[in-house]
């Protein structure tokens, strides 16, 4: 158990090189650039602004306090209340843009996202876990959102602040300031050690909690089985340790962001009490005016507490660096299935001629989780082996064989969601790899294995194929696929919701959606993997009927179980790990191949029994 357990959880993966990070989000900024200038502009007043209010501290003590000159203390408060009012402002439209450019990004890169993940082949979520995926797409954006929205407007504002405030410092008193810059790499030291090493573990947890949400995702889908065999205390351990792994790699990243803060706030403090005993000595000795050093201690603090907010957000900046390197990951892995620079088009009219020859294939095999590169993929035992094969237009093609014989696997090649190892695979002479993998998928319906039912209405579910088909045509489609009988119960009828994966059809009736959808569909070759294998013996026959009407004209291969089945079809194949033994009719398959009598007369006695 602990050796599957240690596989579950995958290594961590080198992060990827960090320049790229932030090109990469300033790309999603381009757009915007309007709305960038601008916040930074306000950014600029609003500093500006409250870094002008020094100047009113320093008039208010020199002119109006220690003058003890009311009427000009008068106009230099008044001026102090205007410079706050357009500073407030500022940061106003300031925090408006930001946090609306926070929110903007994090859209555009979940669309960009999406986007490419839906070109990626099912051979790439056999190895990376889809609620890792949900995990990044979630958590990673939203993280991005938080601080593209807010702490980096933080860290600009305070960078300004840094500056401007050392600026009117050095105007204030050159020697002060000379002080104080001797104190500035003393806090910017940590701020840069601490920062880097938050990043990288920050990462780390973030890696974490896409395993914890793998495995919620798992287990909550698969509650019956889990249920059924009380497996709850499992889950609930296993849970529980990949919690205390986020735990656990949270927590190193709390301490270095803990160290962090702590220690510049220290700093900081360390150096204004420094500064303020040699400015007061200074006073004293009226180098400077009492103004003066009021104004330079407001700086100071300004200064101090801006210092403070960057080594804050520079955490968390660096946080969303890393989630950021997580998200660029999925946004750059290669898409597996190559697409024709120039792909050719089919005629208007596809005939539905199929032909393999000598097509060898074996399924990406996941590398081992201590080798290096826990992506790649190597190839793995053959399934298919040098399969030659041609089917006619309109044919009707039986395909039989033992489980596991690569059946289902033909069908995922003819639709290209792998590529062959060799040979070719051709649809009306075509070779599919020159055509673009949309146009391709477009020529089949498929009647999957296992029926999918999304979590829709009826409706949706049988259009799926065909999304502006009527609700006529839908129901059209039912009736073929004696579906309409069930649909008929249900209360709210085709606008029934079907729960999130069908859980509110039994099997027989996900399957007969599954076949109306391909019989709305109405593409030229259907590809039946077992479609009516759920069905009682009468459904069945029915649904049957309705199949034979659907064939006439269309090419039709078949994977069937039943001898029923496959006694209607023009050719019967039978495939043999990975290899086409023998083909011909039902009579002379009987004579010819003992693999095929044996099956034949173990499906009698079943039949007749
Ligand atoms: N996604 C996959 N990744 C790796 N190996 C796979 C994958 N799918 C199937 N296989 C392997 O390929 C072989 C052929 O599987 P396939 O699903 O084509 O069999 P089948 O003939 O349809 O069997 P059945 O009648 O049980 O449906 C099996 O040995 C299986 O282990
Ligand atoms: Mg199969």
């Amino acid at each position: 158990m602990s050796q599957s357990l240690s596989s579950a959880v995958p290594q961590d993966r080198k992060p990827s090189p960090k320049r790229s990070v932030l090109p990469w989000n300033g790309s999603f900024l381009r757009p915007y650039r309007g709305k960038v200038i601008a916040a930074i502009v306000f950014l600029f007043i609003g500093s500006l602004a409250w870094l002008s209010l020094g100047q009113g501290v320093r008039l208010m003590v020199d002119e109006g306090f220690l003058r003890e000159n009311s009427e000009r203390l008068n106009e230099i408060i008044l001026l102090v209340i205007g410079i706050t009012a357009l500073s407030s402002s500022a940061i106003f439209c300031r925090f408006y843009l930001m946090t609306w450019l926070g929110e903007r990004v994090s859209a555009d890169i979940r669309l960009k996202v999406y986007d490419h993940l839906l070109k990626l082949s099912p051979g790439f979520y056999a190895r990376l876990r889809t609620g890792e995926v949900i995990s990044r797409f979630t958590a990673d954006a939203t993280l991005l959102q938080s601080v593209v929205g807010s702490s980096l407007s933080m860290a600009l504002r305070a960078s300004v602040t840094v500056v401007g405030g050392l600026v009117m410092m050095a105007i204030t008193s050159l020697k002060l300031t000379a002080l104080v810059l001797l104190a500035v790499p003393l806090v910017l030291g940590p701020i840069f050690f601490f920062g880097r090493k938050v990043r990288e573990l920050s990462r780390k947890s973030q890696d974490r909690v896409g395993d914890l949400g793998a495995y919620v995702d798992e287990s909550l889908h698969e509650i019956h089985t889990v249920q059924a065999y009380c497996h709850e205390d499992r889950d609930r351990q296993l849970f529980f340790e990949r919690v205390e792994a986020v735990m656990e790699a949270a927590r190193g990243r709390i301490k270095y962001r803990a160290i962090l803060i702590s220690l510049v706030m220290f700093l900081s403090i360390l150096a204004i009490a420094l500064i303020t005993w040699v400015g007061a000595k200074d006073v004293m000795s009226e180098a400077i005016s009492p103004g003066e050093l009021s104004a330079f201690m407001f700086y100071a603090v300004m200064v101090a507490g801006a210092v403070a907010t960057i080594s804050e957000v520079i955490g968390e900046i660096q946080r969303a660096a890393g989630a950021t390197e997580r998200l660029i990951e999925l946004v750059e892995t290669p898409i597996d299935i190559p697409v024709a620079p120039t792909p050719l088009s089919l005629p208007s009219k596809v005939r539905g001629e199929l032909s393999l020859k000598q097509v060898r294939f074996s399924y990406p095999v996941q590398a081992s989780a201590d080798s290096a590169e826990g992506m790649e993929a190597q190839a793995g035992v053959e399934v298919i082996r040098g399969l030659s094969l041609n089917i006619a237009p309109g044919e009707r093609v039986a395909l039989v064989g033992a489980s596991g014989a690569g059946k289902s696997t033909l069908f995922e090649l003819l639709q290209r969601f792998y590529v062959l190892d060799s040979g070719v695979i051709a649809l009306d002479g075509i070779d599919i790899a020159s055509l673009s993998p949309q146009l391709l998928r477009q020529q089949y319906a498929l009647v999957p294995q296992e029926s999918v039912i999304f979590a829709t209405s009826v409706l949706e579910n049988v259009r799926y194929g065909r999304p502006n088909a009527s609700l006529e045509e839908v129901q059209a489609a039912c009736v073929a696929a004696r579906a309409d009988e069930f649909i008929a119960d249900f209360s709210e009828g085709y606008q029934t919701y079907l729960g999130e994966r069908g859980v509110r059809l039994s099997g027989g009736q996900k399957q007969r959606i599954a076949i109306a959808r391909a019989i709305l569909a109405d593409r030229p070759v259907l590809l039946l993997d077992e479609a009516t294998s759920a069905l009682d013996a009468v459904s069945e026959q029915k649904v049957k009927q309705a199949l034979d009407v659907l064939m006439q004209g269309r090419t039709t291969l078949i994977i069937a179980h039943r001898l029923a089945t496959v006694l209607n079809a023009d050719r019967i194949l039978v495939m043999d790990k990975g290899e086409l033994i023998a083909s011909g009719t039902h009579g002379e398959l009987m004579q010819s191949n003992s693999l095929y009598r044996e099956f034949a007369s173990l499906q009698l006695l079943t039949e007749e029994a």
